[in-house]
């Protein structure tokens, strides 16, 4: 099933430089981008977008963290790429994330594990629309699309 992904590489990517080095994992992958933009998340809409969590431990600490430094915002198409893209993040804590994924190659720490991906596509949707307009969603065709393996 075509679906779309919210995925957003948090502030420590932006700050480390390993912005394209994630992206270039989607890419060649085989995922569609159609939206991306680098944007500073106000309180309100960090609160919002991690509204699941407000009564845990860490929620301030994530809050503060996600607003600290600029994200880059995007959302991925493909087909089933909800969980495709859960799977080459990899689990929350990097240090239990398998070797091979984003987090477990990239990441130590839960609480600077460099990107977020819609974990189901109801929280897919709901996380586009409170990061993208429709207009800034892009539809386009890639070459290989048409072609029949
Ligand atoms: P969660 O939605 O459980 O993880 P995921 O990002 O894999 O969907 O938690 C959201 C973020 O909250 C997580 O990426 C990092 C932070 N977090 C902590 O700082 N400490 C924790 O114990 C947990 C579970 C999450
Ligand atoms: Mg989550």
């Amino acid at each position: 099933m075509m679906e779309r992904s919210f995925v957003m590489l948090k502030p420590d990517a932006v700050l480390r430089r390993l912005m394209g080095t994630v992206l270039t994992r989607f890419e060649e992958r085989g995922l569609k981008l159609v939206a991306v933009k680098m944007m500073n998340i106000s309180e309100e809409l960090a609160k919002e977008h991690y509204g699941e969590h407000k009564e845990k431990p860490f929620f301030n600490d994530l809050v503060s963290y996600i607003t600290s430094a600029p994200v880059l915002a995007m959302v991925i198409e493909g087909d089933d790429c909800i969980s495709l893209i859960r799977k080459m993040v990899g689990a929350t804590n990097p240090k239990e994330a398998d070797l091979g994924t984003i987090r477990g190659d990239y990441a130590l720490d839960t609480g600077r594990n460099i990107i977020h991906a819609s974990d189901s596509p109801a929280s897919a949707k709901r996380e586009i629309a409170l990061f993208f307009n429709d207009s800034e969603i892009n539809e386009y065709a890639l070459p290989d699309e048409s072609l029949i393996y």
